[in-house]
C-alpha cells in the first residue's frame, strides 16, 4: 500500500503488486496511470521518499514438485514477474513451467518481455490486436497448450479473463490461483472495503485473506 501524495491527496494509500526485488531492498511495481494517486506517482523524482505499508495479504503458494502455468493479463502481468522468479528460485526443474502473457497490443507486453526472458521459463505471448506474440486472448494460449496433467495454474488479470481460465482449469482438473483486485481503503482488514462474496457464502477480506485465492472458492461477477 503506498502513500502516493502528500498529506490528504489522496487520502487512502493505493495498492500495488510487488513487480521485482532487488537483494539490495528496492522494489519494483509496475503500473497504470488511471487517476490521481497513479498520476501523482508516475510523477515522483528520483530520491523521493515515499511512505510503504506492506507487504500485506496473501500471495501464490508455489507446488514445488509441479509443473506451473502462470496466465497474466494486462497489468496481471505485475505480479507475475515476481512469482516466476521465485519459482525459478525454489523448483529444481521448471523445463515443463509456461508463462503465458498477454495484453491489447504490443506495448503492453513486449517492454516487460527482458525480465522474463533472463528465466529460464518458457514463455508465450499474446495480443488482442496480433502485434505482438499470438493474436488473441492469453485464454486462447492456455486453451492451444497441452499441458502436463499434473500442471499447477497462477493467475492474474481482469475478472473475466480469470473466470475463464479458472473454468478452463477446472475442465482439465489443474489446481489454480488467482490474484483478484478490490478496492482498498486500509489494506488491514479494519474498514471492510475489499470484501468479496465466496462460495461459501462467506466475504473474505482481499487485503488479509488475499489477494490470492484458490479459484474454485470465487464468484464471479461478470
Ligand atoms: C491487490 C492489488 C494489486 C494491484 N496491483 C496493481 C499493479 O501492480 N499495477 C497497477 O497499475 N495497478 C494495480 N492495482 C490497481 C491499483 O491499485 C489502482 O489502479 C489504483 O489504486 C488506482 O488509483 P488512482 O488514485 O490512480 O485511481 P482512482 O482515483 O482510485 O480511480 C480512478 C478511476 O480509475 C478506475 N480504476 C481504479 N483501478 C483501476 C484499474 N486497476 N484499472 C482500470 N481502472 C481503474 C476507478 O474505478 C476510477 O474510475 C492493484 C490493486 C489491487 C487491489
Ligand atoms: S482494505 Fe480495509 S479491510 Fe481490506
Amino acid at each position: 500500500m503506498i502513500r502516493t501524495g502528500v498529506g490528504k491527496d489522496p487520502l487512502l494509500r493505493r495498492p500495488f503488486s510487488i513487480h521485482q526485488t532487488t537483494s539490495q531492498g528496492q522494489i519494483q511495481i509496475y503500473f497504470k496511470v488511471v487517476g490521481r494517486g497513479t498520476e501523482i506517482l508516475a510523477h515522483v523524482k528520483k530520491g523521493e521518499n515515499l511512505s510503504v505499508f506492506g507487504p500485506l495479504g496473501r500471495g501464490f503458494r508455489i507446488a514445488e514438485s509441479a509443473p506451473a502455468c502462470l496466465v497474466g493479463g494486462g497489468l496481471g502481468i505485475a505480479p507475475m514477474l515476481f512469482l516466476a522468479k521465485k519459482i525459478s528460485q525454489i523448483k529444481k526443474d521448471c523445463s515443463q513451467d509456461l508463462i503465458i502473457l498477454g495484453g491489447r497490443t504490443r506495448s503492453e507486453v513486449e517492454p516487460l518481455m527482458k525480465d522474463f526472458e533472463q528465466l529460464d521459463i518458457r514463455i508465450a505471448t499474446a495480443t488482442d490486436d496480433g502485434s505482438y506474440g499470438q493474436r488473441g486472448f492469453v485464454t486462447d494460449v492456455f486453451t492451444g497448450h497441452s499441458l502436463p496433467v499434473d500442471c499447477s495454474v497462477y493467475c492474474c488479470g481482469p475478472e473475466p479473463m480469470m473466470a475463464k481460465i479458472s473454468a478452463l482449469s477446472k475442465e482439465r482438473h489443474f489446481p489454480c490461483q488467482v490474484s483478484v483486485e478490490s478496492v482498498m481503503a486500509c489494506g488491514m482488514g479494519a474498514c471492510l472495503g475489499c470484501s468479496k462474496p465466496t462460495k461459501s457464502g462467506a466475504y473474505a477480506h482481499v487485503c488479509l485473506d488475499g489477494p490470492v485465492f484458490d479459484a474454485e472458492d470465487m464468484v464471479w461477477n461478470l
